[in-house]
């Protein structure tokens, strides 16, 4: 079933590469040309995906990249990918989805399938994107093309999740248009869940990422209870695990990043609004996840405090910009909230990431782009009055860390048994 892949980020290129493996042609389609001519070079611009897993599917003739939607006639199934950020007013905004269809829908042939991939709230599918998919095209969904929707679930960086590996969670307009999508995904996923609806299956993302968000609010609420009685969470969330049934560990942080845990929920809640429903849940570990950076902040001004230094005009080092260890994603990365925060008190604020060296300009952090990265050396991390970490990369030294820095502020437990003089690590 040749099959083109709508938006390659994330998410669409491990996908597209994967169905090319199992045998598939894969087109991939993006807007942004930069993209596309790297890909057809034969390169990733992705530091977890090798270059060499493209080439290989280039040279082969199963992976082509293009920016060219005509191309949609060729195909059999099309999957989106896009991204599925929130407004300035924190609401959904699927203008992303829209504007993919209305490109997609001139082209659309009968009998082709339209899966949506993309996170979002139930309902997208079957109405907002069947709507201008219909309308674009002057076909009926159901009828004389296929709609469905399949979350989903990458986890960029972690070397044991593999795209075929992790179940698919699919659901169909109709049931044609789910065996279709079964018959889709079965080349290259192991193993399919159906469920009854693209709305089920919508549904059933916005719960696992709501589930993340609010169990990290609860570890986050425990730090400061348990931290204020003298108790490291840290020692008790690791005890708690051996426990071998009915516990999950989850851990606290300096706050949410990434592109989907600190912004799915509020689609849900967004959605729940037409239904005069509240999402308590999601605003309550909203609230407690956003206010962890100020925490952080507070922790670091105390231990400046403890070396009689005042935050303002100290020189605070941030380490660790992606949103989570190993990965150079820095989207929505509550580093970046720690560098303001820092900056508004004063600080002189600069980042530590072996995979970010310079920050590229971003809608939500635009006065951080062209910032460098320092360099990893003891001159220059013994010069900071505070580190603080806020990501734990791998490749970090934290043994040099401990010997170079004056004072270390440890969001993620990275320092256990490694301080090297009294006072110098604060748990934040
Ligand atoms: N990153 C993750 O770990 C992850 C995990 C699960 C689900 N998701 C969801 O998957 C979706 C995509 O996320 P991502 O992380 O891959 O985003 P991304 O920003 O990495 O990639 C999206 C790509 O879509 C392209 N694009 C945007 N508008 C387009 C258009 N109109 N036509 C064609 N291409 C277009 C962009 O240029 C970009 O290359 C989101 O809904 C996200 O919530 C992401």
């Amino acid at each position: 079933m040749k099959t083109a892949v709508i938006g390659l980020g994330y998410v669409g290129l491990p996908l597209s590469l994967q169905f090319a493996r199992s045998g598939v042609n894969v087109l991939g389609i993006d807007i942004d040309s930069t993209k596309i001519e790297a890909l057809n070079a034969g390169r990733s611009f992705i530091k977890h995906i090798p270059a060499e897993a493209v080439a290989e599917m280039v040279k082969a003739k199963k992976f082509t990249a293009s920016s060219d939607f005509r191309r949609i006639q060729e195909v059999e199934a099309v999957i989106i990918c896009v991204p599925t950020p929130l407004n300035k007013n924190r609401e959904p905004d699927i203008s992303f989805i829209i504007q993919t269809g209305r490109s997609i829908a001139p082209h659309l042939q009968k009998g082709t399938l339209v899966v949506l991939e993309s996170t979002t709230y139930p309902g997208t599918t079957d109405e907002d994107l069947r709507e201008v998919l219909e309308a674009g095209s002057g076909l009926k969904a159901g009828t004389d093309f296929h709609l469905a929707f399949s979350p989903e679930r990458e986890d960029p960086g972690n070397a044991l999740s593999k795209v075929e590996q992790v179940p698919k969670v699919i659901g169909g307009f109709t049931p044609a248009c789910l065996e279709k999508a079964r018959a889709l995904y079965g080349q290259a996923i192991k193993t399919l869940v159906p469920v009854s609806s693209c709305r089920v299956a919508e549904a059933t993302k916005l719960l696992e990422n709501i589930f993340r968000s609010v169990n990290i609010a609860l570890v986050n609420e425990l730090k400061l209870v348990y931290g204020a009685m003298g108790i490291d969470i840290w020692e008790v969330i690791n005890a708690a695990k051996t426990k071998p049934f009915g516990f999950m560990p989850f851990y606290p942080g300096p706050g949410l990043g990434g592109h989907c845990i600190p912004i799915d929920p509020f689609y849900l809640t967004w959605k729940a609004r037409e239904f005069s429903q509240n999402t308590r849940f999601i605003e309550l570990a909203g609230e407690i996840n956003t206010a962890m950076p100020e925490y952080v902040v507070n922790r670091t001004v105390e231990a400046l405090n403890a070396q009689r230094k005042p935050m303002n005009g100290s020189c605070v080092l941030v380490l660790g910009l992606a949103y989570k260890p190993n990965v150079d994603d820095d989207r929505e990365s509550p580093s970046y909230v720690l560098m303001d925060l820092l900056g508004e008190k004063g600080a002189d604020v600069a980042y530590y990431d072996p995979y970010v060296p310079v920050i590229r300009p971003t809608r939500e952090h635009p006065h951080w782009a062209g910032t460098r990265s320092v360099m990893w050396n003891k001159e220059t991390i013994a010069s900071f009055d505070a580190v603080i970490i806020a990501t734990n990369h791998q490749s970090v030294n934290y043994q040099e860390l401990a010997e170079w820095a004056q004072c270390i502020v440890d969001t993620r437990n990275a320092m256990v048994g490694l301080g090297k003089k009294p006072g110098q690590i604060w748990k934040a």
